[in-house]
């Protein structure tokens, strides 16, 4: 998975890093797993640890651009709704759930190459 966010800001790239890494280790588990109650709680701390990643980009972003804030929440909402129709997933085939976690991953890689990356850089350029 290339670093295609990169925002040149270092603690905006360890977050972006340190995300990617959990969501790998989580995606084993959703991928691999039979067991309703262990998938359900896997998609629980992936939906978790996005919502607080998103939570601090669309706070970093109200503080400097409210029209930049609204463009993130409604992106990060589309994507957290993607992890919850995978819930609707759980129960059926691994392919099924190979195809949406895929899916998920490229939404969000698009999600921090084509806003992420040049909103960050853009507001910390306005606020320096
Ligand atoms: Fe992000
Ligand atoms: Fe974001």
């Amino acid at each position: 998975m290339a670093d295609e966010w990169v925002t040149d800001y270092d603690d905006t790239d360890h977050e972006h890093a340190k995300l990617f890494d959990t969501l790998r280790s989580v995606r084993a588990v959703v991928l691999h797993c039979r067991e309703p109650v262990l998938l359900a709680e896997a998609l629980d701390v992936m939906r978790a640890r996005m919502k607080a990643h998103f939570t601090v980009e669309e706070r970093e972003a109200a503080t400097t651009d409210a029209e930049a804030a609204d463009i993130l929440r409604q992106d990060h909402r589309a994507l957290l709704r993607m992890v919850d129709r995978m819930r609707l997933l759980t129960a059926t085939s691994t392919a099924e759930r190979k195809v949406a976690m895929a899916e998920l991953f490229a939404a969000l890689q698009k999600h921090d190459r084509e806003v992420d990356a040049p909103l960050f850089r853009l507001l910390r350029q306005k606020a320096a």
